[in-house]
């Protein structure tokens, strides 16, 4: 028989995502990984401040992934053994819905993390900020979010519920950590183009805070594995015509650089509180 395939639309995504845990296990030594995080721009420090690197995995080794076309997005899977002796798996290998290759690509690492033993999902990613408070270099926990993709990772009469998506147990445990971290309403667009002035516009209208590119997709995909969903937003930029500056991928990346190692202590302090409430809970 041939090997299960996402492009295979008879065959469902969780026996790639099976196939992917099995490949990570047997790569790692980790039976299970307790909780995932998908490391988006700025974010990508924090994968060695979390704790004891256990193994990295190439993303290309593990059945159902590829390498990012994206620049800055590193294309490995980490395991890390973690301080309480919990064990996170670190995905620094994003599939985006611009990318076109269909969103069963876009959320495979988050099955892929619930298959592994995940019942946390951090996802964070450097996004625009509507918001004119949030300078570039802001991190934001995601409250909500609008998904404007027209696209969903659920396939058939799957009607999950998306009430408190971002846990709200979750934020709180992370405003423990930092009781200034703010909280905004993240609006997915398709891209890979920025948003115009007068997208923005209507994404603050309907009630948006954040614009970006990624995490909508993903988060609807934990929440249908019984994830439970942290959401974190680095502001790399003002959104397009809050200022009259332009935007630039260059501009993205540099205030993630800049960020960086700030972002990777608070994403520390962060998993190491949820990873001990995790290990608490039975
Ligand atoms: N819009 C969408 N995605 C983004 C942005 C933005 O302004 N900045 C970083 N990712």
């Amino acid at each position: 028989m041939a090997e299960p395939s996402l492009d295979d639309l008879e065959t469902p995504p969780t026996a790639v995502a099976e196939l992917a845990a099995a490949a990570l296990t047997e790569r790692t030594g980790v039976e299970r990984h307790d909780l995932a995080l998908t490391l988006g721009s700025g974010w990508g420090a924090a994968a060695r401040r979390l704790g004891e690197v256990v193994a990295e995995v190439p993303a290309a080794d593990v059945p159902g992934f590829s390498v990012s076309g994206v620049p800055g997005h590193p294309g490995t899977l980490t395991s890390i053994a973690l301080p309480n002796g919990l064990h996170a798996l670190v995905i620094g290998a994003r599939t985006h819905f611009y990318e076109g290759r269909g969103v069963r690509r876009v959320v495979h690492s988050v099955r892929t993390a619930a298959v592994a033993g995940a019942r946390v999902m951090v996802l964070t990613n450097g996004a625009g900020g509507i918001d004119p408070a949030w300078a570039p270099g802001t991190p934001v926990l995601i409250r909500d979010h609008i998904n404007l993709t027209a696209a969903s990772p659920l396939e058939g009469p799957t009607f999950v519920d998306l009430t408190d998506l971002y846990s709200a147990r979750l934020r709180g445990l992370a405003q423990e950590v930092d009781p200034s971290l703010a909280e905004g309403v993240y609006v997915q667009f398709r891209g890979p183009h920025y948003e115009t002035p007068a997208e923005v516009a209507m994404a603050r209208t309907i009630g948006g805070s954040i614009v970006g590119m990624s995490t909508a997709l993903e988060a609807i995909a934990a929440r249908e594995a019984g994830l439970e969903v942290l959401g974190l937003s680095l502001i790399t930029n003002a959104a397009a015509g809050v200022t009259d500056q332009p935007l630039s991928h260059a501009e993205v990346l540099a205030a993630g650089r800049e960020a960086e190692p700030r972002l990777a202590d608070l994403l520390a302090r962060i998993v190491d509180r949820v990873a001990r409430d995790l290990a608490a809970r039975p």
